[in-house]
């Protein structure tokens, strides 16, 4: 099994940090690929519960070794303080390892994204304001600066140079910025050097390493962040973050051939959340939605915004189980439907007349599109002690075997709490 991808089919949050803590143990190493601490993973470790930003949910494990590959966004700030936070917490963080190809997160950044998104109003995405979308708009624009950049001083110096008055230009003239509220090149520098010494002993040249390890027959877990519906090419664009969540992006995120990869792993949530704005067919704007909020604990780990509640979407995850390649599902937070009488889930859209059984290519017919349900009884019984599919209630095994169908897709993990020991699996193979 040498690689495996693990990606969100939905809209984030649907427990990856969680199931990558689990399948860790039995991997060499766990990269992340893609986005940057936008991301907010949690993991229960002991009895502490970790959110993880950055570094990759593998770092618990002594055993493991963490990589953050080139195509994530590095806000050196919040690496520095989330490796404090772990090493507080007795996690040791002297071997992550950070591939110099991936893009830093500037102070223009931020500005920029809280800038942006305040000029949009009403249309705003609604995003993180961790300057995601602008460092990877620089990286495209072949004006970023990377890992490999900020600790050789030289170099980081005269890209600043470069960079710094074009950005507050930008600040200044289309975002009403004065120039003493910006940072000035050598304030950059001061802070961003010192950060740089910090980082400097985790860089690595990350292709290489995972192409070696493979060679010597080790196994890789690649960590998505966000999910499908948040790609930047697959997603509900514009309403979605600035990289390939999808599982291409665990291919060019970290320099490793897709011949490579033998396994890709969706990770669903038995109902959907989605923060910020967008479509959202399947969205409840009733008690069903706020009961699903409340027992699920539907707030976000990076901004602490309340997410949006709705039934699960099959549509959606068959498009998934598509643009990934899914060999095999996990469904996450089972336990939190055991709250409802009935069960919904949504089999087709109609919008503007047409029924849709896919995704319809047409954003402006996802925006319109209006769900087509089937019901199921619920269970109505506490399941989050159960240890195997057969300890399931008749009704929540014929509600992940109506899901199987649907997605067309095995089901084989299914998780009923957020702790490693409240996870079935049922044809997974360790
Ligand atoms: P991620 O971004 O995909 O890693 O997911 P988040 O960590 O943002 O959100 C998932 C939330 O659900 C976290 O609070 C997890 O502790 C919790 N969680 C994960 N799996 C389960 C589960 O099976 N049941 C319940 N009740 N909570 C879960
Ligand atoms: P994990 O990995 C949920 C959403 C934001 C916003 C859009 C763009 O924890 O599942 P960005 O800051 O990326 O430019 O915001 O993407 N978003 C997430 N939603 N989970 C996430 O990560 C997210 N990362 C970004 O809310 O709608
Ligand atoms: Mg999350």
């Amino acid at each position: 099994m040498p690689g495996t991808v693990l990606v969100g089919t939905q809209w984030g949050d649907e427990g990856k940090g969680k199931v990558t803590d689990f399948l860790a143990p039995n991997y060499d190493y766990v990269v992340r690929f893609q986005g940057g601490n936008n991301a907010g993973h949690t993991v229960i470790h002991g009895k502490t519960k970790l959110a993880l930003h950055l570094i990759p949910s593998g770092i618990i494990h002594d055993d493991v070794v963490s990589v953050i590959g080139n195509g994530v966004v590095v806000d050196p700030r919040v690496l520095i303080q989330e490796m404090s936070e772990l090493e507080a917490q007795g996690i040791d963080c002297s071997g992550l390892k950070i591939s110099g190809n991936a893009h830093v997160i500037m102070p223009y950044h931020l500005l920029l994204d809280g800038a942006s998104e305040r000029r949009l109003g009403d249309n705003k995405i609604g995003t993180t304001k961790r300057g995601i979308g602008p460092c990877y708009q620089d990286k495209y624009e072949r004006c970023g600066i990377r890992v490999q950049d900020l600790v050789d001083e030289k170099i980081f110096r005269e890209k600043l140079e470069a960079v710094v008055p074009l950005k507050n230009d930008i600040l200044m003239k289309v975002y009403g910025f004065e120039a003493y509220e910006l940072p000035t090149v050598e304030e950059i520098l001061d802070e961003y050097l010192a950060l740089a010494r910090v980082i400097a002993p985790h860089v690595v040249d990350a292709s290489p390493l995972l192409n070696d390890a493979l060679r010597e027959g080790k196994d890789i877990l690649f960590e998505g962040a966000q999910a499908t519906q948040l790609d930047i090419d697959h997603g509900t664009y514009p309403f979605v973050t600035s990289s390939n969540c999808t599982a291409g992006g665990a291919c060019t995120g970290t320099g490793v051939g897709p011949t490579k990869i033998d396994r890709v792993l969706g990770i669903a949530k038995a109902y959907m959340t989605r923060v910020g704005s967008g479509p959202f067919p399947t969205e409840l704007f009733d008690e069903d939605g706020e009961k699903l909020g409340t027992v699920g604990h539907e707030f976000g780990v990076t901004t602490g915004r309340k997410r949006r509640c709705g039934w699960y979407d099959a549509v959606i995850i068959k498009y998934a189980a598509d643009v990934n390649g899914l060999t095999d599902i996990a469904l996450t937070k089972l336990d939190v439907l055991s709250c409802m009488e009935t069960i919904k889930i949504c089999v087709a859209y109609e919008a503007d007349g047409v029924r849709y059984e896919t995704v319809p290519g047409s954003q402006t017919a996802f925006h319109h599109a209006k769900p087509v349900y089937e019901e199921m009884p619920g269970w109505n019984c506490d399941i989050t002690g159960c240890k195997t599919f057969d300890e399931l209630p008749q009704a929540a095994k014929d509600y992940v075997a109506r899901l199987e169908e649907l997605a067309g897709v095995r089901i084989s993990i299914i998780t009923v709490g957020p702790d490693r020991d409240q996870t079935i699996l049922n044809g997974w193979e360790l």
